[in-house]
């Protein structure tokens, strides 16, 4: 079979799929580009059952989905990620912060953008250490505080993205504050140091360079991201499942 016909067929598959399948788009999805309090959109459901499992749209992950699956068939493009931990790599930075730069923006690139930090080191908290959620978290924070003594001026592209009068809200400024303070300051941080404004399109980093440092540093769950019962396995099954309908 040619690579047009296989093509064919599979839109075909996915058609007869789809026409099987009732699905529907969580609020957050859509909060925004409309009202959540409006009725949702009707849909004919007749003869078709709600979808519980797998998005027929979407590749098929494996049983038991490691952090790197979760990259290759869940995460928007990260060459931003894996750039910014080659820099850290280059940079001779410890292996908490490489790691920490690896997976920093691992939410906005495939779960939710708002308070992307914040949601992050939820999802990896039961996998690593405890410092390395800490950078994670605060990156987000960091990045809007410039600080001289480690280089970190305040971003260009923020000028550019949230224009020159965008502020921080009080909630940003106390995190700072506290973080600023903490024992772990240092190594988010540094986080911010390493992470690259603009990468490049001419660089390619591969996921294989940082086996060992994942190995030694994310503690994989044997079951799997999303079945091994931690606090953060439902956020993971989330990403794998994003259209379940409950
Ligand atoms: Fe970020
Ligand atoms: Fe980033």
């Amino acid at each position: 079979m040619n690579d047009l016909s296989r093509a064919e067929l599979l839109d075909h598959e996915l058609a007869e799929a789809m026409d099987k399948l009732v699905i529907v788009k969580s609020a957050i999805y859509t909060s925004g580009e409309c009202d959540p309090r409006d009725p949702p959109q009707r849909q004919d459901t007749a003869g078709r059952l709600h979808l519980m499992g797998h998005d027929p749209r979407l590749p098929k992950m494996p049983a038991k989905p490691t952090l790197f699956d979760f990259f290759n068939y869940r995460f928007g493009p990260a060459a931003h990620m894996l750039q910014s931990a080659r820099l850290a790599l280059k940079n001779g930075c410890n292996e908490k912060v490489i790691l920490a730069c690896l997976v920093h923006d691992c939410s906005a690139a495939g779960f939710i953008r708002a308070d992307h930090g914040y949601w992050a080191a939820q999802l990896i908290a039961p996998y690593v250490d405890e410092e390395v959620a800490f950078a994670v978290r605060y990156h987000q924070v960091l990045r809007f505080y410039p600080d001289e003594a480690f280089g970190y001026k305040y971003p260009d592209s923020y000028v550019r993205l949230f224009g020159p009068n965008y502020r921080p809200e009080p909630y940003l400024d106390r995190a700072h504050e506290y973080c600023r303070n903490h024992k772990w300051y240092e190594t988010a941080r540094l986080l911010t140091v390493n992470d690259l404004y603009s990468f490049d399109p001419n660089l390619q980093v591969e996921l294989k360079e940082f086996t060992d440092i994942v190995g030694r540093n994310f503690r994989q769950p044997e079951e799997g991201l999303g079945f091994d019962n931690s606090p953060s396995a439902h956020m993971w099954r989330t990403i794998n499942w994003p259209t379940r309908y409950l």
